[in-house]
């Protein structure tokens, strides 16, 4: 068998966090050659729950999980490894600003890309979950100067399967019949899913339901009245089903992500990634692009050709991450 892989999750005794780790001690993430070290990471507060995940872990008796330790010190928890899960992050509570909750959270990952830097393997990855998940990362990542930005990725894949998932119902396709589907700019509600170039069984989507709805108008209609609200809410439809926020399919869109980095992807999936400009989205915000996995790095897809409709989308998304970022660097986090 290969050597082990050491995996540090954060906020492991929180909702995310307890679906994660079964997944990855199953071998879900890594194969079923790759055995795995996890770290749980937690503050104070959640440190009993981390344990009773540890506890539960055991009782799995998963044949590829070597070892399970449970801290509150994040270059203990970071010592040595290969991915950093960040998925604890600071909710907004009552009466909370979305300044008051950029604040908190930007203190807690200006802390963790310090810990890294000094802790992680050279080859570790880092995917950030824990919201605002983009620009937690572009904090972390200004905070971890001996790692090289690309290692940072923000989660997005959960808007892409969201998305994926409501197209392949829309023209009775299977999600792996879907190739071309892709979600633009930041996790939050102006994220935009770009069917465009999105192809079911090799035919466009926008022809099979350009069809089926009276042509582009129709599809343009249907987009803006019931997909992309249907993508940017289902959040909100989950909480209202569930009472509670959507956990499983959180840790699974995390699991599709780190898998695609780390194995390689098929075709063209979602990820925010440090902008070098591509698509006119500023240099240095980590955004949401069309992306494929190669050797080991986020490759962002060429030819895509946003249209005004697109554009204004994307623009308004990149816009909502400049001023993010302005905010943070106005409190001296970056
Ligand atoms: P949760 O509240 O159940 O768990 C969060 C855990 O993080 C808690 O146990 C807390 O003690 C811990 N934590 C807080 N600060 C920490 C720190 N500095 N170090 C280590 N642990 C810390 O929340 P849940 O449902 O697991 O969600 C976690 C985060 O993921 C939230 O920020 C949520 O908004 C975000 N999220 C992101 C998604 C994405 O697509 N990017 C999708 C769904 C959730």
């Amino acid at each position: 068998a290969t050597r082990p892989v050491t995996i540090a999750i954060t906020g492991a005794g929180g909702q995310i966090g307890y679906a994660l780790a079964f997944r990855i001690a199953a071998g879900d993430l890594l194969g079923p050659e790759t055995r795995v070290r996890l770290r749980l990471l937690e503050i104070p507060q959640g440190v009993r729950a981390a344990e009773g995940t540890a506890l539960e872990l055991e009782d799995g008796a998963f044949p590829l999980l070597e070892a399970v330790d449970v801290t509150t010190d994040a270059e203990r928890g970071f010592d040595g490894v290969e991915h950093a899960l960040l998925v604890g992050a600071k909710p907004r509570g009552p009466g909370m600003t979305r300044a008051d909750l950029l604040g908190d959270n930007a203190a807690i990952f200006v802390a963790q890309g310090a810990a890294l830097n000094a802790a992680a393997d050279d080859a570790v990855r880092i995917t950030v979950v824990g919201n605002p998940a983009n620009t937690n990362a572009l904090i972390a990542s200004a905070h971890a100067p001996d790692i090289p930005a690309s290692r940072f990725s923000a989660l997005t894949r959960l808007d892409h399967n969201r998305g994926l998932a409501q197209l392949a119902n829309a023209v009775d396709a299977r999600v792996d019949e879907l190739d071309g589907f892709a979600v633009w700019g930041n996790h939050s509600a102006s994220m935009f899913p770009d069917v465009s170039r999105t192809t079911a069984r090799g035919d466009r989507v926008t022809g099979i339901l350009g069809a089926r709805l009276g042509g582009p108008d129709g599809v343009r209609e249907w987009l803006v009245d019931t997909f992309i609200p249907r993508v940017a809410n289902r959040g909100a439809e989950i909480i209202e089903a569930r009472g509670s926020s959507s956990a499983a399919s959180a840790a699974n869109a995390t699991i599709d992500h780190v898998r695609d980095w780390s194995l390689g992807s098929t075709g063209t999936t979602s990820a925010a990634v440090r902008s070098d400009g591509a698509y006119g989205i500023p240099a240095g915000v980590f955004a949401s692009f069309p992306v494929h996995a190669i050797d080991g790095e986020w490759v962002v897809q060429e030819g895509f050709e946003p249209d005004a409709f697109a554009r204004d989308r994307i623009d308004a998304s990149a816009a909502e991450l400049v001023a993010e970022r302005d905010a943070v660097r106005a409190l001296g986090l970056l």
